[in-house]
C-alpha cells in the first residue's frame, strides 16, 4: 500500500511584525498562530505554506504576498535568492538596525529578565558594502542549481563551483562571481582561481567522497592595504599545488602573506593543521586607533575593522580604567581589546585557548611597546581560577568577549566568586548573554547596554553590556 502524503497547510493574511534567528520574519495568523517564515521581511502580508508545525508555533515559507512592506528594498546583489550570506538585503538598512536592536532587547526581557530602559540606540555601519576582513570560499564538483535554472527549460550543466556553501546544504556550493562584502580585490583573486583551475583541469573538491584537489580559500586584508590568502588543498601533489600557488604569486603582487595547507582531514577546520608560508610575511597587520595587531593564518580577528574600533571604544567607555586597574581579559584572541586597553591600566591579563593566538598576543605586545600584559593559553574555564586570581591579583574590571555559546556554568561561577567591581560583557549573542547575566545577577546589576552592527544584511549584532557588582 502506498504512503499516503499528508497535504501542507497554507496560512492565510498573516501580517509579519518581527525578524527571527537566521533572517526568519515572524508574524501572527489571524487566529492567532505564531509562524516562522522565510522570504517574507517584518511589514508583508502573506499567505504561508506551512513546511514544519510544533506546539506553540509553525515554520514556512511565502506562498503568495497580499502586500509588501514600506520597509524593502532593491537587493542589490545578483546572488541574493540563492546565497543566503546576506539574508536582509532586501530590507533597508534603517529597518535592520531597527530590528537588531529589538532582538538585544527581547533577549534581556524574556531571558535574562530585566530593565530593558538603559540600551542605547545601536551604532549602526557607516559602510554597509565591502565591509568584511575575511572570506572563506569553498570548492566542489557539484555547484548549486539555481532556482532559475531548475525552473527553466533549457538544459542544465553541471559543473564545478568556487563561492560559499548554500545555507542548509553542506555539499552545494554555488559558484560565486561577485560579492559585495570584501574589498573587490577578493572577488579578482577567486575568479582568476577559478579561471585558473578550470583551465588547467585541476579537480575540485567533492565533499561526499573526500577526493579532489582544491578544497578551500580564505583571504584576509587589513586597512592597512595588507592581503593573506590560505589556500587549501584536498590531495599532496605537490607539483599542482606549487602552480597553484605560483599562479597567486604572479598574478596578485597585492598578496602580502600567501599560505597553502594540505587538508586531508574529513572536516575544513585549518586550526590544527599546519600552514605553510610561501611568500611575504607570516602575518598581516591591522591597526585599530594607535593599536597595531598582527594577524596569524590562525588567529580570530573582528572581522569588521572599521566597526571592531566603535566596539572597543565603548568597551573602553563602560570599563572606566585607572591607571592603578588590574584587568582581566577573557577570551582574548590575539590580545585585541587588551591590548587596546593596556596604556589605561596597571596590568592586564589575557586568556585565549587557541595558542597560535596567543604568540600572536605576546608579539602584539611587543609590537606596541607594553609591558603590563600577560598571555595564558588554555581554556578559560581551566585556567580562570581562585588560584589564578591569587598569581594575578583581584581583578578590578573583567573584560570577557566568549564566542556565539556564551561562557561556561565554571566561568560564571568563578566570576561570582572573584567578584570584580565591574564586568564587561561582549556578546555576538544576544541569547546566550541573556543567560549569562541572569546568572550572573545574583551578584550583579546591567547597568548599560550597547548594541553595535558589524555585520549589515545579516541578522548578526555585537553588544556590549556593563555590569556592576551589586553594593551589599
Ligand atoms: C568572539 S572571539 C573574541 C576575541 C577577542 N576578544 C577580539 O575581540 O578579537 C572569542 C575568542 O574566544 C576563543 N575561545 C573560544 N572558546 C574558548 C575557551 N573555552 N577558552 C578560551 N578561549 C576560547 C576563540 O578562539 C576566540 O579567539
Amino acid at each position: 500500500m502506498g504512503r499516503r502524503h499528508k497535504r501542507k497547510k497554507v496560512v492565510e493574511d498573516v501580517v509579519m511584525t518581527g525578524l527571527a534567528d537566521k533572517g526568519k520574519a515572524v508574524g501572527r495568523a489571524p487566529s492567532g498562530e505564531v509562524l516562522f517564515v522565510d522570504g517574507a521581511v517584518p511589514g508583508d502580508v502573506v499567505d504561508v505554506l506551512v513546511l514544519r508545525k510544533k506546539k506553540s508555533f509553525g515554520q514556512g515559507i511565502v506562498k503568495e504576498f497580499k502586500s509588501y512592506s514600506d520597509d524593502r528594498v532593491e537587493p542589490f546583489c545578483q546572488h541574493f535568492d540563492d546565497c543566503g550570506g546576506c539574508k536582509w538585503q532586501h530590507l533597508s538598512y534603517d529597518a535592520q538596525t531597527k530590528h537588531k536592536h529589538t532582538m538585544v532587547v527581547d533577549a534581556m526581557r524574556k531571558i535574562a529578565k530585566i530593565s530593558t530602559e538603559n540600551i542605547s540606540p545601536i551604532k549602526g555601519c557607516e559602510e554597509t558594502r565591502y565591509y568584511r576582513n575575511k572570506v572563506e570560499y569553498s570548492f566542489s564538483n557539484k555547484r548549486w542549481i539555481t532556482e532559475a535554472e531548475a525552473a527553466s527549460a533549457e538544459e542544465i550543466m553541471q559543473h564545478p563551483a568556487f563561492g560559499f556553501h548554500r545555507a542548509g546544504a553542506w555539499d552545494k556550493i554555488i559558484d560565486i562571481h561577485t560579492c559585495h562584502l570584501q574589498d573587490t580585490l577578493s572577488d579578482k583573486i577567486r575568479n582568476a582561481i577559478r579561471d585558473y583551475t578550470m583551465e588547467n583541469k585541476i579537480t575540485y573538491y567533492d565533499p561526499r567522497s573526500h577526493k579532489g584537489m582544491m578544497r578551500n580559500m580564505i583571504v584576509r586584508n587589513t586597512t592597512l592595504g595588507h592581503w593573506m590568502v590560505i589556500v587549501s588543498f584536498g590531495e599532496p601533489e605537490m607539483e599542482i599545488a606549487e602552480g597553484v600557488m605560483a599562479f597567486l604569486k604572479e598574478s596578485f603582487s597585492q598578496i602580502t602573506s600567501l599560505h597553502y595547507v594540505i587538508n586531508q582531514k574529513l572536516n575544513d577546520t585549518i586550526l590544527d593543521q599546519d600552514i605553510i608560508l610561501y611568500k611575504g610575511d607570516p602575518f598581516i597587520i591591522e591597526q585599530l586607533g594607535d593599536c597595531k595587531y598582527n594577524i596569524g593564518p590562525k588567529s580570530f580577528f573582528q572581522t569588521n575593522s572599521k566597526q571592531a574600533k566603535v566596539l572597543y571604544d565603548v568597551v573602553k567607555d563602560y570599563a572606566q580604567l585607572e591607571s592603578e586597574m588590574n584587568v582581566y581579559d577573557l577570551y582574548t584572541g590575539l590580545g585585541s581589546i587588551a591590548l587596546y586597553l593596556a596604556k589605561d591600566c596597571k596590568q592586564i591579563v589575557g586568556i585565549e585557548e587557541v595558542e597560535p593566538a596567543i604568540v600572536d598576543a605576546r608579539i602584539n605586545a611587543a609590537l606596541n611597546e607594553t609591558e603590563n600584559s600577560i598571555f595564558y593559553a588554555g581554556d578559560v574555564k581551566d585556567i580562570l581560577t581562585e588560584a589564578f586570581r591569587d598569581t594575578h591579583g583581584s581583578p578590578d574590571v573583567v573584560i570577557t568577549d566568549p564566542p556565539r555559546a556564551g561562557m561556561h556554568g565554571d566561568v560564571i561561577n568563578t566570576l561570582l566568586t572573584l567578584a570584580a567591581p565591574r564586568i564587561v560583557y561582549v556578546s555576538c549573542n544576544p541569547g546566550t548573554q541573556a543567560r549569562d547575566i541572569a546568572l550572573l545577577s545574583e551578584k550583579y546589576d546591567m547597568v548599560k547596554m550597547q548594541p553595535v552592527d558589524m555585520f549589515p544584511h545579516t541578522h548578526h549584532i555585537e553588544n556590549v553590556a556593563l555590569l556592576e557588582l551589586k553594593k551589599t
